[in-house]
Parts: C-alpha cells; sequence; structure tokens
C-alpha cells in the first residue's frame, strides 16, 4: 500500500468515525433510559426475584421493554435470562405480562433451546405448555432436539417430541467436524456420546433409521454421505445400537459400507452379515410397515390409540411381548 493510499484510508477510517461518533448520540438520549429499565428487569430476573418483576411489569415503563434484548454483550431478552437461569416463577410472570415465548436472542437461540441447554425440564414444559415452537427457530443452527440428544437428557428429549417436535432435525453446520462429514441428527449424536435411552426414543417417535445427509453444500464437500448405521459401525458404538437400527429397518445393504475386521466391531459386523442373509420374521416386517404407514400420515405418537390388544401395541412400541402372543 502506498502512503497515499494508506493516508486516504485513514481518512476513510476517521470519517466513518465520526459518523459511528453521531449516530450514536442520536441513540443515547431516548435509547439510554431504555437500557437502563431493560436491565433493572434482567436483574430483577437474575436475582430471582418474581415478586419484584411482577410489580415492574405492571408499570407501562417496563412493560414497553418486555421484549427487548439487552444492551451490549447481552445476547437475549429477559425471557432468556430467565430460562437460561432455571428461574420458572420468573419465567412464569414474564409470559403472565405477555412475554413474546419464541424470540429470538443475537443467535437466533429461542427461550425454549435456552432451556433445553440449561437441561430445566420444568422450564421446557412450561414453554412448551404455553405453546413454544419445538423445532425453535429454523435461522439457529442447532435444534432443542439437537441439543437433548447430544446431552442425553431424555426426559427433555420425549417432552419435545410428545410436542410435535422434528425428529429428523438438521443441523445448519457440521457439528462433527473432523473425518465423519456426516449427516449428523439427533440420531447419530444420541449413539456417538452414549446415550441409548435417547437413541431408542428418536427411533420410536420415527427417526428415519436411514438418516442420511441431503444438504446440497455439505454432500457437495463429501462425496459419499454416510448412514447411521455406516457412522455407528465406524465409530463404534455398540452393538445393541446397530441392533436397535435393523429393528426399526435400517438399510443393511449399504453400498459404501466397507466392513473393517477391527475386533471391536466383530460383533456388530456379524450382526450385520446375518441380517444380510436372513429375511426379517413376517412380524417384524408387518411392525415396519405400520410405523411407516403411521409416520406418513403424522401419527406415530398415537399407537397406544390403536384399537388392538395391548400386546399387540406393546410390540408396535418395541416393548418386550409375549412371544406365544405372535
Ligand atoms: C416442527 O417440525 C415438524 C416437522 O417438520 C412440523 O411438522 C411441525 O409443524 C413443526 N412445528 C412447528 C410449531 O412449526
Ligand atoms: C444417502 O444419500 C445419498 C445422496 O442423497 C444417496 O445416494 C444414498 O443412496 C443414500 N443412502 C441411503 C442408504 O439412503
Amino acid at each position: 500500500m502506498s502512503c497515499r493510499d494508506a493516508m486516504a484510508s485513514r481518512g476513510k477510517i476517521a470519517v466513518l468515525l465520526i459518523n459511528a461518533g453521531s449516530m450514536l448520540k442520536l441513540r443515547t438520549a431516548e435509547e439510554e433510559k431504555r437500557s437502563c429499565e431493560i436491565s433493572q428487569l434482567r436483574q430483577a430476573v437474575l436475582q430471582n426475584n418474581d415478586r419484584l418483576l411482577d410489580e415492574m411489569l405492571c408499570q407501562e415503563i417496563y412493560k414497553k421493554v418486555i421484549n427487548c434484548r439487552g444492551g451490549w454483550g447481552i445476547a437475549g431478552t429477559p425471557l432468556h435470562a430467565a430460562v437460561s437461569k432455571g428461574h420458572l416463577s420468573c419465567l412464569q410472570v414474564l409470559l403472565a405480562h405477555g412475554a413474546i415465548i419464541d424470540c429470538v436472542d443475537v443467535k437466533a437461540q429461542t427461550p425454549l433451546f435456552a432451556a433445553v441447554r440449561g437441561k430445566y425440564l420444568d422450564c421446557v414444559l412450561t414453554l412448551l405448555k404455553a405453546g413454544a415452537n419445538p423445532n425453535g427457530s429454523s435461522s439457529n443452527n442447532c435444534s432443542p432436539v439437537l441439543t437433548a440428544a447430544r446431552e442425553g437428557d431424555a426426559e427433555i428429549l420425549k417432552q419435545l417430541l410428545k410436542h410435535g417436535a422434528e425428529v429428523n432435525s438438521r443441523a445448519k453446520v457440521l457439528l462433527w467436524t473432523s473425518s465423519a462429514r456426516v449427516s449428523s441428527g439427533p440420531l447419530y449424536l444420541a449413539a456417538v456420546y452414549g446415550h441409548m435411552e435417547c437413541f431408542k426414543l428418536l427411533l420410536l417417535y420415527g427417526a428415519d433409521p436411514d438418516y442420511n445427509c441431503t444438504d446440497a453444500k455439505l454432500l457437495s464437500s463429501d462425496k459419499q454421505p454416510k448412514t447411521v448405521l455406516e457412522m455407528c459401525l465406524r465409530h463404534g458404538c455398540g452393538v445393541e445400537y446397530i441392533q436397535l437400527l435393523i429393528d426399526f429397518g435400517a438399510n443393511v445393504y449399504l453400498p459404501t459400507l466397507i466392513i473393517e475386521k477391527s475386533t471391536k466391531q466383530n460383533e456388530a459386523v456379524e450382526l450385520l452379515l446375518r441380517e444380510r442373509g436372513n429375511p426379517k420374521a413376517l412380524t417384524s416386517q408387518c411392525r415396519l410397515a405400520v410405523r411407516r404407514h403411521l409416520r406418513k400420515i403424522n401419527k406415530i405418537n398415537c399407537i397406544d390409540q390403536l384399537e388392538m390388544p395391548t400386546s399387540l401395541i406393546n410390540f408396535l412400541q418395541h416393548k418386550a411381548a409375549p412371544v406365544t402372543v405372535l
């Protein structure tokens, strides 16, 4: 860069700074007062002082800023502050005073997402019952289901799924960097982090056992996307994960599957080869067909309302059922 260029750009920076300065000054008078009120609301929430919060929100000046994000360095609204600390009573006060339930913070995280991340089941339940979107915001890179699956929070995961969350939730970014340029869906995360209960829950609520990367951008950087089954084999997730995937109808004839003869995987590989040689029992095929249909008509959560004997309902839900009945 020549000396003249350098001076020219310094001049530009100076002009920018002056502009920024006058904009800041224009903001100050009105914004200062607002930001003071936002911060007072926030303080009441952080101190878990629900009575003070309630009194404040009866005043117009505070009510006006109930859905405002805090100032510099503060990403979210008072609602975010309440749920990220698990302050249930403050959450209830804010909702009663009309806080917007799915307002997002600067990372497009909804309060529900923050409650899931904080592992506060009571806050999660309150938000879901009050109508929070179980999928979170579509602008967020992650989702409540992905977070609960990765953290192994089975009860929170169950509540999200019961309230209609997308079970094959897709991350916008590669959650799993390294070699595994994956389809890092919730099933895969649950398997890799060893959360069997979450893994089974996801399958029961209709997760795709052939979950596969479909994102065009990710695919262009990875010519051969892997399914969950393949990822589980490669990463040495226990044989019980492979068994469940097979039971829930995963494709066992993966063309890209390279069977590595590592000791850790012997059992799982044997299971897979056995499965390739023997077709599933007719009862299992029927179960898959019924479940597939229910998933298609968006009724996979309604199996226990079907008019059929309990033992069959149990079988459809992959609960142990007396073999003789089948
Ligand atoms: C959440 O996602 C599922 C699956 O895509 C969809 O059926 C459901 O309507 C979504 N829920 C809301 C509240 O948007
Ligand atoms: C996974 O996705 C790729 C690309 O969409 C596709 O070619 C492949 O058949 C899929 N694999 C399975 C097992 O569904």
